[in-house]
């Protein structure tokens, strides 16, 4: 691939800003290689951490795809592009030192790849989450992600995962884990607060070099034959159709801290031109989870590829992409009047 595609995370530079996020077609190493031999930036390891309920709710994870009618589709790369994923997942069941190793040898061949394997923390209990930063700093891992806007922190087990909705405690959080480690911290929030700009702007005032936004929402899908819902519980959502609500916060949250903040878009990409959009919203790079763990790895390879040949058709470099469309944003009452335009769009008779 090409120099065209190049970007920076602060002071990291990726080949490309491809990023596989984490689900659970991260959690084995031989599937990360598979993602790593994609071709892209970086790979976000199936995220750990210490609560015991975390690690058995994956033994109670469920993942369902549903069309656009709501019925459940057959899982896999045959489901309708216009696919919502609804999941309930869990954590990482093995030792915390097992998937220190793990991700250490990772970031090891990542490199050779000239790329990063990322490991990613889900924080729990705060003081442990700290000391397993610095655990993962002291092996040479050389970026985390720290994951404190989980979908599930209302439905899972009390203390298991956390969903932080207020800036001044994210911002203690980030603080906490970012001041304990020198390794660059990439902090995932929420997507389900209208606060994300504030969430933004705490999470780099804590010391975080990269924010990564915004998680999936909490949703419940009714199912009209048995009246029950599906899978159970309300799910963490996803799907295509997030990917504007991924765009805005993008946005807004370069409008309030500037060019140079560098935020990771992830929550609805499911291509090349995707990672485009959520790049000329804002984004220096993107990550694509549910799509590749549906679809499979070559979504991601097709993703890089689409990516160079529309840069390559624009004459355009990735970073060139970055916020375009963000800055070109308006108020409504900048834009020009349209007199009787409304009357165009309601039902004829
Ligand atoms: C089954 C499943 C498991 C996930 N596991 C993790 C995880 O371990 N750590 C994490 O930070 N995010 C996890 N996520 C969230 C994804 O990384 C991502 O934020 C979300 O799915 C939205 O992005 P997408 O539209 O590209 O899937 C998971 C998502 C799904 C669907």
């Amino acid at each position: 691939m090409t120099a065209r595609l190049e970007t920076t995370i602060g002071s990291l530079r990726l080949k490309n800003p491809v990023i596989a996020g984490p689900a659970e077609h991260l959690a084995d190493p031989d599937n990360v290689r598979r993602a790593l031999r994609t071709g892209v930036g970086a790979v976000v390891l199936k995220s750990t951490n210490e609560s015991e309920a975390a690690r058995e709710q994956l033994e109670r994870a469920e993942y369902a795809v549903f069309d656009a009618q709501w019925r459940m589709a057959e899982w896999g790369p045959d489901a309708p592009f216009a696919a919502t994923i609804a999941t309930r997942s869990g954590m990482m069941r093995i030792p915390f030192e097992q998937w220190l190793e793990q991700a250490v040898a990772l970031d090891r061949e990542a490199k050779a790849h000239d790329a990063y394997a990322v490991p990613s923390i889900i924080v729990a209990d705060l003081d442990r989450a700290v000391e397993m930063a610095r655990l993962v700093d002291q092996a040479g891992l050389r970026a985390l992600e720290l994951n404190i806007g989980t979908p599930y922190a209302t439905e899972a087990r009390k203390g298991a995962v956390t969903t932080e909705f207020d800036p001044s405690r994210a911002h203690a959080m980030v603080a906490a884990v970012a001041g304990a480690v020198s390794l660059p911290v990439w902090v995932k929030l929420t997507g389900q607060s209208e606060r994300v700009p504030d969430l933004v702007a705490a999470s780099f005032e804590g010391g975080g070099s990269a924010v990564v936004m915004a998680g999936r929402l909490l949703g419940l899908i009714p199912d009209v034959e048995t009246m029950q819902p599906a899978l159970g519980t309300s799910l963490g959502i996803g799907g295509f159709w997030n990917l504007p609500l991924t765009c805005h916060w993008l946005a807004l949250s370069r409008a309030r801290l500037g060019p140079d903040k560098p935020l990771i878009g992830i929550n609805g990409a499911q291509s090349g031109l995707d990672v485009a959009r959520m790049m000329l919203a804002g984004a220096h790079a993107v990550e694509m989870a549910s799509a590749v763990m549906l679809r499979g790895f070559n979504v991601l390879s097709d993703a890089v590829k689409a990516l160079d040949r529309y840069l390559a058709g624009k004459a355009l470099t990735a970073k060139d992409l970055i916020g375009r469309a963000a800055d070109a944003r308006r108020t409504f009452a900048s834009l020009p009047a349209l007199g009787e335009n409304w009357k165009r769009y309601v039902p004829k008779h």
